[in-house]
């Protein structure tokens, strides 16, 4: 099936989708840049194994469009983007991620850019080598994105806990932490520190040893995770992991995590709701590297993880309480209200 790109661009008001591609290192790929209106776009870069070039496009559409909401959410002055480019045998990738670099600087700042998945430290330094436009890995740069993130979903938890007891409780409470890394050891050690009981699951057996010896985490098997009984689930591995089938084997009260997109699809959450599980919208927790990252770039100070923990806490008990008082799911409640918020702006824009 193809894609009708301006069609899917007109639908989700897209300013921007560029296809990036360099014959010299076999770069390929699209830049998305979803919406400006409020600040420069920001995305990471993610490098991925697409079937095919639809694949590749349709990622960047959503992941931009995403980033945007993200950003809406939580009130700061910048859009949405993202890089996807496409895996492949034979690519010169020091050369492909300069060759992306460049590209930035000619965009002059409309688009910062930031690592994802298979673009870490290594990556960002051969892009920062001839850009400004991109998250440095180093000194330089914002620095203690996966601490910020943590502090999102951990105080995600508590606000969803409140949510649904009226209190926190922590020492209370079992929660299982899927993916034991850089995320997800943050969520666990907050969590241990707070007296919750938590079950940890990772597919790299060391990482599951390093959380039981360091923070006391009891393992639990990660095919099993997901349907392991707890109060809260914390999904801190991959995307894309509640559809149908999976959503009738949780056995939680709630679901709060670091992943991206943790829902197959809009009506996944749907589903939660009729279960009753109460989902905290993964764009909202998971916005603390966003909130660092930016009020680095734009406004040039590194903002204290605790501070940003307590932005996600106070954005996500609003959308939260919404859900409830409307009985509608917390997903559908934070789309509908960051896109309430992107369309009053662009408006504004255009008087
Ligand atoms: P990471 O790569 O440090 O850790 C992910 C961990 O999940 C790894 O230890 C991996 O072995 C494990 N894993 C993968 N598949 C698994 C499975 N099926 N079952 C159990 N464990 C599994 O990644 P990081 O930075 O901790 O990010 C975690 C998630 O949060 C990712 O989905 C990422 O996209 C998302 N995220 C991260 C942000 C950040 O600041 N690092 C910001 C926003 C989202």
């Amino acid at each position: 099936m193809s894609v009708h790109i301006l069609d899917a661009m007109a639908r989700e008001g897209f300013e921007e989708v560029v296809a990036l591609h360099d014959r010299a290192s076999g770069l390929r790929g699209f830049l998305g840049v979803h919406d400006t209106v409020r600040g420069p776009a920001f995305g990471g870069i993610r490098r991925w194994h697409y079937r095919d070039e639809r694949e590749a496009l349709l990622d960047v559409l959503r992941l931009a469009r995403a980033m945007t909401r993200k950003a809406a959410l939580l009130d700061l002055p910048a859009g949405g983007g993202k890089v996807v480019l496409i895996e492949r045998d034979g690519v010169d990738w020091p050369a492909a991620y300069r060759h992306l670099g460049r590209h930035l600087e000619r965009m002059g700042g409309r688009f910062q850019a930031g690592p994802d998945v298979a673009t870490g430290p290594d990556e960002l330094r051969e892009v920062a080598a001839v850009t400004r436009h991109v998250t440095d890995p180093g000194e330089a740069g914002p620095g203690q994105l996966a601490e910020a993130t943590a502090a999102g979903v951990f105080r995600g938890m508590a606000a969803t806990l409140r949510a649904l007891d009226g209190d926190e409780d922590f020492g209370a409470r079992t929660v299982v932490v899927q993916g034991l890394g850089a995320v997800g050891m943050g969520v666990a050690r907050r969590l241990a520190e707070r007296g919750a009981r938590v079950l940890g699951a990772d597919l790299a057996v060391e990482r599951v040893e390093a959380a039981a010896r360091e923070l006391g985490v009891v393992p639990v098997d990660a095919g099993g995770a997901l349907a392991t009984r707890c109060d809260v689930f914390a999904p801190c591995a991959l995307g894309g992991l509640l559809h149908d089938l999976t959503v009738q084997r949780l056995r939680c009260r709630a679901v709060v995590g670091a992943a991206n997109n943790v829902l197959a699809r809009p009506l996944v959450g749907d589903r939660l709701h009729e279960r009753g599980i109460l989902y905290a919208p993964d764009f909202v927790v998971n916005a603390g590297a966003l909130v660092r990252g930016v009020l680095f770039h734009v406004d040039g100070r590194r903002e204290p993880v605790d501070a940003i923990g307590a932005r996600i806490e106070a954005v996500l008990e609003s959308v939260l309480s919404r859900a409830v008082a409307e009985g509608a799911p917390p997903a559908r409640v934070a789309a509908a209200l960051a896109d309430d918020r992107i369309d009053a702006w662009r408006a504004a824009a255009r008087t």
